[in-house]
């Protein structure tokens, strides 16, 4: 499509928008009276309108129950995780029973670690991306350390090529068959939270169990973002948090796919609790441990439903709406974006550059511009200016404009703003 840079066009393609009534459910911060661009959808995503009534809804249940909510509340407490299960399937490609919701994400990937890196002398090795997100660093180092090794062994990270801001797939399947029988686990992000980029989990995941290890993905920048088929990919684990394009506020409960090979197996241990046991025994407190025959044996505690209920509210919409037609709207606007920057590029004489992978294969809702020139005085010019965008060392902004909640015409606003902003307002 042949895009143009005037307010008339963006609108246009906001008419056409099928999802753009979805806009009017979430509400938006102001600045100086106005709803901002809201580009932090890969951060916190917005709070949808319907929210309120879900929280509501348990606080009356509470109010009104006590206890006795467990069993009696509109949507029981006792088994209110369940009701992700088929939701969150359709959005990760899983069965339902390969899903669960529960604690939160750095906590979970500890705990699927627990079941999936079981190191033995030969094969105790875990392949990451360089500069992996700060807390899996800390996360895979402290799991390494506590089984005896030492990280600076044990980790073996996949780099970039000198002068490149993308990993390339073909190195990474080239360091999982050169670590070969010693690699245990290959753990990445399936997509990168510094430039955006989608890897083929497809690929690496094959790769990783050609050589015999587990192969599990941290998908805090994927899940409500991109296709996933975790089932039909034969992905071992994988995890989630929820609040970033699926918008459940801050914090919130993370999601885990459990490949169904693993469940009810003896030989996969796991740190367990009351939550995982068979829940139609659970109020026995009988001595030994009876897994669920599903992901929720993975459980631990009792559900936070309070905190569960902004995600089942979230979940419901990606219902209604479908990843496809997000996909769609995701694809589109994310265009526009780069060609808007582009535009703006050439009338500024470039002072940015986009690091995000071209290719639509390789990159979902986020575009990371590294700025030459200028540096945070422009972040904070465009925080000033009422689009929230976040930085990140050394000169990145990153724009994720989720398919949700933005519209086209944000895209042209926030081209307006920055022109400004770097021609010295
Ligand atoms: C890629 C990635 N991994 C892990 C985390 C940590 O999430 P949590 O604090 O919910 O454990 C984040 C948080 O933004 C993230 O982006």
């Amino acid at each position: 499509m042949q895009f143009q840079n005037s307010r008339e066009f963006a609108r246009e393609l906001d008419r056409k928008d099928k999802l753009a009534n979805y806009r009017n459910e979430f509400i938006f911060p102001k600045v100086n009276g106005k709803d901002v661009i809201y580009f932090v959808g890969n951060s916190l995503g917005l709070q949808p309108k319907r929210t309120q009534q879900y929280v509501d809804e348990v606080m009356k249940d509470w109010a009104e129950l006590g206890v006795e909510g467990h069993f009696y509340a509109e949507k029981p407490w006792w088994d209110y995780h369940e009701r992700f299960s088929e939701k969150l399937s359709r959005i990760v490609g899983a069965e339902p029973s390969e899903v669960t919701v529960m604690n939160t994400l750095t906590v979970n990937l500890h705990l699927l670690m627990v079941s999936f890196y079981r190191p033995t002398n030969k094969r105790y090795k875990i392949i990451c991306e360089e500069k992996a997100f700060p807390s899996d660093q800390y996360m895979i180092a402290s799991q390494v350390r506590f089984h005896g090794y030492d990280p600076s062994d044990a980790i073996v990270e996949i780099s970039k090529r000198e002068g490149e801001q993308n990993f390339r797939t073909e190195d990474i399947l080239e360091k999982i068959k050169e670590v070969g029988e010693e690699c245990a686990l290959v753990l990445i992000g399936g997509v990168n939270y510094y430039t955006g980029q989608v890897f083929d989990m497809e690929k690496i995941t094959q790769a990783g169990h050609e050589v015999g290890a587990f192969v599990g993905w941290d998908l805090a920048h994927a899940a409500g973002n991109i296709e996933l088929k975790l089932s039909e990919w034969n992905v071992d684990f994988a995890a989630w948090c929820s609040y970033k394009y699926m918008n459940s506020g801050p914090g919130n409960a993370s999601g885990c796919f459990i490949n169904k090979k693993y469940h009810n197996k003896k030989d996969i241990p796991r740190f367990e609790g009351w939550w995982g046991h068979n829940k139609e025994k659970r109020f026995l407190m009988e001595p030994e441990f009876q897994p669920e025959p599903t992901a929720n044996a993975w459980q631990v505690s009792n559900a936070p439903v309070l905190a569960l209920a902004p995600y089942l509210a979230s979940l419901e919409m990606f219902d209604e709406v479908g990843m496809p037609a997000l996909i769609e709207k995701r694809n589109k606007i994310v265009a526009y974006l780069e060609f808007i920057l582009h535009e703006i590029d050439k009338e500024v004489e470039s002072t940015f550059e986009i690091i995000t992978p071209a290719r639509q294969e390789e990159r979902a809702t986020q575009l990371s511009v590294f700025l030459h020139g200028e540096g945070r005085e422009l972040f904070k010019y465009l925080m000033d200016s009422g689009v929230i965008t976040d930085w990140r060392e050394p000169n990145v902004i990153r724009l994720a404009p989720a398919p949700f909640y933005c519209s086209f015409e944000d895209m042209y606003e926030f081209g307006q703003i920055l022109k400004k902003g770097i021609l010295g307002k």
